[in-house]
């Protein structure tokens, strides 16, 4: 069965083509095509802006779906199915997607599916040959998302633990900001950090020792402004070219990394020992960060369980994950019907309530 799958949520424009096996339960989904077409437009916002993100799905998504199809070697009549993000998202974004999703299945009369993107995120290792234990400890880590998830079956979840106030990727990018290190500034920050020194400047690591799994990103982000326009930030003011100016940038990126992603990692472990997890997972663009990636193989080893984090192309966000669990529920005969509509919030999204194990 070849599933074509669409992800329009946030700010990348971008298709996939997934082949799920035909020869049983054991068949593993093979990857066949993965395009993604990040927008350029909100650069020079230092964020994401919602009206100009929807205009630029509507200009990016044909020609991404196209070139899923051209790299996958296969043409619109080819494809038996459809899956796309129905939730969560920017509202304007995710309505681009599901239409065009809708108007794809009537033209080509074959069924389509809504697939909740974060579910995709937890599940993307799949794609990669991974077989998640269960019950599993996850994360989904982005500039919209702080979740820890407990996977009780492919298709039941709960959320154990969420962020208080701001997503970590929005941490990592206003820090960046902050620096004048550009949008989006988590790679940014993750690749000078390795050259930092993570003491030099201690920040608040929020939620760290609050006994639950939940985490906090403001109290971080209100303390990174303090330093950089401090006295310690003096250098940058004054020319931020100058090797001082540079020596405070990578110790700031080390420092904030070390706050920003140790408190995740302890909230993992604690709930992968209370809920006696046979498996680690991370997903989301915040899980391509290198120091949280060795911080998780550690945990898995220390635990005695895998520790599942994919390759970058499949943390980001992509269309391959979105066909690939698109492409278990239309294994199984389930079809959307035309009333379709998407679903912006997570609390709506039904995810954290008993579904229904695929
Ligand atoms: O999942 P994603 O592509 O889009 C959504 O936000 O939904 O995640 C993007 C976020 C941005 O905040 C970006 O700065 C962050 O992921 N990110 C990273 C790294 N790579 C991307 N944060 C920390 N370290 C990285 N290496
Ligand atoms: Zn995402």
């Amino acid at each position: 069965m070849i599933v074509l799958g669409i992800e329009t949520s946030c700010d990348d424009t971008a298709a996939a083509v997934v082949e799920h096996g035909i020869a049983g339960a054991g068949a593993r989904p093979r990857l066949r095509a993965n395009v993604v077409a990040a927008q350029d437009v909100h650069r020079e916002f230092g964020g994401v802006v919602p009206e100009l993100a929807s205009r630029a799905h509507l200009d990016l998504l044909p020609g991404a779906v196209e070139r899923a199809l051209a790299e996958a070697g296969l043409g619109f009549a080819e494809v038996d199915g459809i899956a796309v993000t129905r939730t969560p998202g920017l509202l304007g974004s995710l309505l681009v997607g599901v239409s065009y999703a809708k108007a794809l299945a009537l033209a080509l009369d074959r069924p389509f599916v809504g697939v909740n993107h974060i579910e995709a995120h937890l599940l993307a290792p799949l794609l990669e040959g991974a077989v998640l234990e269960l019950p599993a400890v996850g994360a989904v880590v982005s500039g919209g998302h702080s979740e820890i998830f407990l996977v009780h079956a492919i298709g039941t979840y709960s959320i154990v633990g969420t962020t208080r106030d701001d997503a970590i990727g929005e941490a990592f990018d206003k820090v960046a900001k902050l620096l004048g290190l550009g949008f989006p500034g988590g790679p940014v920050i993750d690749r000078l950090a390795a050259r930092g020194d993570p003491d030099r400047h201690p920040l608040p690591r929020g939620m760290a020792a609050s006994g639950d799994l939940d985490l906090s990103y403001s109290g971080l982000k209100s303390a990174a402004r303090r330093l950089v326009e401090g006295p310690a930030g003096a250098a940058l003011r004054a020319d931020a070219a100058s090797a001082e100016a540079e020596r405070f940038r990578v110790d700031v990126c080390a420092s904030f990394q070390v706050a920003a992603v140790d408190p995740l990692l302890g909230k993992l472990e604690t709930a992968a020992r209370r809920y006696g997890a046979r498996s680690l997972v991370v997903g989301g663009g915040v899980a391509c960060n290198s120091r949280l990636r060795a911080g998780l193989v550690a945990l898995g080893a220390r635990l005695g369980v895998p520790a599942f984090r994919p390759s970058p192309a499949l943390c980001a966000d992509n269309a391959a994950m979105i066909a690939l669990v698109g492409g278990f529920r239309l294994a199984r005969g389930e079809r959307d019907g035309y009333d379709l509509e998407p679903v912006p919030g997570l609390e709506e999204s039904g995810l954290a309530s008993a579904g229904t194990p695929l």
